[in-house]
């Protein structure tokens, strides 16, 4: 019998095929909603692969469930939604989909700067509803970006992205990562800081860092109070870096300017009056959605567990 895979999600193209094409058996959830517990459970029997979304928390109860399993492909950058040690523990193999979606999420990011600094859904609000009188030297003012200083928390393959395109915006780049880059401080001047420096400098801070233990709430109150009152805060990472109550509070009492945010702590759920803030622009975790950038996830996540299953090493592994 072929090794068969459950996929968790109708995926965009090339869907399944790749898959299919290989002579593995498919069994795909058909809902564009993720799983229940009980369904990933039913649909992982038999299966020696699974390819799931960050949606599904791969744990090792699940794990335990489904013992036939040799590798979990997970379609994102991002495996806090995997518990891979214990994954590892059970000879499962993980693997991830980066590099492939570093400039969709980088440029997803400069969207919500840009957005969030220059008030564009407010404006586009004021002209929709027809609220808009006309042209007024008062309306709607923003943050210029041009020589202000963007910071960078978490400098790895995106947060090099978003800072090589802070170039063309004129903007200096500091930053605070586990280690330095010194490649990016040479190509564009990046400058390695404290985390409170960081705080305390950035005209717009931007978020790259994983979900991790460390990582929890770094953007809790007491961060976001030492923020400069006219800055600017993206995340496009993941919402449990940020104290997203704290945030609400920061942004409707004007400690902070404006945000812009594509992840949240419990999504899809929001933190209380989130949605109630005119300076924050909220987006449904999109950062990877382009067209090209979705298909290259999927076949990268097909070409893992087709290697895996086939007896070879996964393309892209999580190693830690
Ligand atoms: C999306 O959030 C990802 O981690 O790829």
């Amino acid at each position: 019998m072929s090794p068969a895979v459950y996929v968790s999600r109708p995926l965009p193209a090339p869907g399944t095929e790749p898959l299919r094409a290989a002579g593995l058996e498919v069994e795909q959830h058909a809902p564009d909603s993720p799983p229940t517990r009980d369904e990933l459970v039913a649909g992982l029997q038999g299966k020696q692969a699974l390819l799931c979304l960050l949606t599904e928390r791969v744990d090792a109860e699940l794990l335990d469930a489904a013992p036939e399993l040799r590798i979990v492909a997970n379609l994102a950058v991002g495996y806090d939604n995997v518990d891979v040690a214990a994954a590892h523990e059970r000879g499962v193999v993980v693997t991830n989909t980066p590099d492939v979606l570093t400039d969709a999420t980088a440029e997803l990011t400069w969207a919500l700067i840009l957005a969030a600094a220059r008030r564009v859904v407010e404006g586009d609000t004021l002209v929709r509803t027809g609220q808009w009188k006309g042209w007024s030297p008062t309306q709607l003012l923003g943050a210029s970006l041009s020589g202000k200083t963007l910071g960078i928390f978490g400098m790895g393959k995106i947060g090099a992205a978003v800072a090589r395109r802070a170039r063309g915006f004129a903007m200096p780049v500091i930053y605070t990562n586990r280690t330095r880059n010194v490649v990016l401080e040479e190509e564009i001047g990046a400058r390695a800081v404290s985390f409170d420096e960081l705080l305390e400098q950035s005209d717009v801070l931007t978020l790259h860092a994983p979900a991790t233990e460390q990582t929890r709430h770094a953007f809790d109150a007491a961060a976001l109070a030492r923020l400069r009152s006219s800055a600017v805060f993206v995340n496009t990472a993941r919402g449990p870096l940020v104290d997203e109550a704290a945030l609400v509070d920061a942004l409707r009492e004007r400690r902070i300017a404006a945000a812009g945010l594509d992840v949240f702590e419990r999504e899809p759920q929001l933190a209380p009056g989130l949605t109630e803030l005119e300076n924050v622009v909220l987006l449904p975790h999109v950062g990877s959605a382009t067209i090209d950038t979705r298909a290259a996830m999927v076949e990268l996540a097909c070409r893992n567990v087709i290697a895996v299953l086939g007896g070879h090493p996964p393309v892209t592994p999580v190693t830690r």
